[in-house]
């Protein structure tokens, strides 16, 4: 294939269009793969076990095709600890403050055990017990989406596996493209989760910029959500987008459903950046919680890992009674445009087309 949307991405890994989906859920992975994209699962909140059976659903349904795994390999969290051990150390005016909220707003107790009880952000020995499932069942690519996978470049290459990592500032990404990572993900302010203080617009060129003349691919990401954002990002020299909201409200994506109403709902400005559900700064939808974080008798937000734990109960009970006036998610500023419940196939396939109707424009006045 080729025309404008066939970039040296889609040779790497073998792919029709450009556009990567970062997704927690397999379906979506799976839509995407076979309709000629690319997907990665994010895998950071499952157990080893869990992460292998994920892997091998995965295989099943793409027929040889390549697929990518993200996990989260923070260097600042501690070594080793358990969740009782981390409760532990919140202090008692954090835990105070979340009871007040709790009693404010009448937020259930989780019926589960928070996913993020997994979360490889919380030590660093979870993120190495889930990194060795990938490394065993040789993911093609793996991404790191939260710390530096400087270390285990050299492991991975031997394995055939590429190395992603997901950056917020060009320092990062001179590091990563130094070392002969094979993808930098230039991720801006727009975007969802974790995110830094620079847009879009300016993240991608300065980070084209440094990988010029090397192996490593750049992809865009951050309020990646039409045809136009994907034709914006090729004209900033990436070779393709990475993208996260855009799947969350899809048909075949698991996320229960009075929250992809929120999100199909959801503008922009509702998609609002703090620190105060992970300790780490971070855009997700706009919820009681994040509006407690902002009043005055609010103390400050703790560090990472701490708050995450401390902001779990809220969030499984919200999401396990169904509590769309408390829940919260990720999302960019791009949500926007994701106003329908589409299957992820049609939604590859609008910005394609989307995307190559730019070109045709640009290639009509020339
Ligand atoms: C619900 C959700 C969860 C996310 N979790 C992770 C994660 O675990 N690891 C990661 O590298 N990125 C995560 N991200 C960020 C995406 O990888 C991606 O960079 C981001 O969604 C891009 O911005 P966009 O949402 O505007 O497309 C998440 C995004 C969403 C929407």
């Amino acid at each position: 294939m080729s025309g404008p949307l066939h970039t040296p991405l889609c040779d790497k890994l073998d792919i029709e269009y450009p556009v990567v989906a970062f997704t927690h859920c397999k379906d979506v992975a799976v839509a995407v793969i076979n309709a000629g994209g690319f997907a990665v699962l994010g895998e950071a909140m499952h157990m080893p076990d869990q992460i292998a059976a994920d892997i091998k659903w995965i295989r099943d349904r793409i027929g040889g095709k390549r697929f990518g795994i993200d996990l989260v390999l923070p260097s600042s969290v501690p070594a080793e600890k358990t969740v009782d051990e981390l409760l532990a150390m919140i202090p008692a005016g954090h835990r105070e403050f979340e009871q007040k909220i709790k009693k404010k707003y009448n937020v259930p107790d989780p019926k589960t055990a928070p996913d993020i009880h997994h979360w490889g952000g919380l030590d660093q020995k979870r993120a190495l017990q889930q990194l060795e499932v990938v490394f065993d069942e040789r993911v093609p690519v793996f991404a790191s989406g939260l710390g530096s996978p400087a270390f285990l470049l050299e492991r991975a290459h031997q394995l055939g596996m590429q190395v992603w990592g997901l950056v917020g500032k060009p320092r990062q990404a001179k590091k990563l493209i130094g070392i002969g990572a094979d993808g930098v993900i230039a991720q801006g302010f727009d975007a969802a989760g974790h995110t830094g203080d620079i847009g879009t617009f300016s993240i991608v060129p300065q980070v084209v910029d440094l990988a010029r003349g090397t192996k490593t691919s750049v992809l865009a990401a951050g309020g990646v959500t039409t045809g136009r954002h994907l034709a914006a990002a090729l004209a900033l020299g990436a070779d393709g987008v990475w993208t996260g909201s855009l799947w969350l409200t899809s048909r075949e994506s698991d996320v229960n459903l009075p929250l992809k109403e929120r999100l199909l709902e959801a503008e922009t400005e509702d998609a609002v950046w703090s620190n105060c559900i992970s300790g780490y700064t971070m855009r997700t939808t706009r919820s009681p919680w994040h509006d407690e974080w902002l009043s005055a008798e609010a103390p400050d937000v703790l560090k990472p890992p701490l708050q995450m734990i401390l902001s779990s109960n809220y969030i499984q009970g919200s999401l396990d009674y169904q509590r769309k006036d408390l829940m919260t998610e990720a999302a960019g500023q791009g949500i926007h445009y994701v106003k329908e419940m589409k299957p992820a196939r049609q939604i590859l396939s609008d910005i394609i087309e989307e995307a190559l109707d730019v070109f045709d424009r640009f290639a009509a006045k020339g």
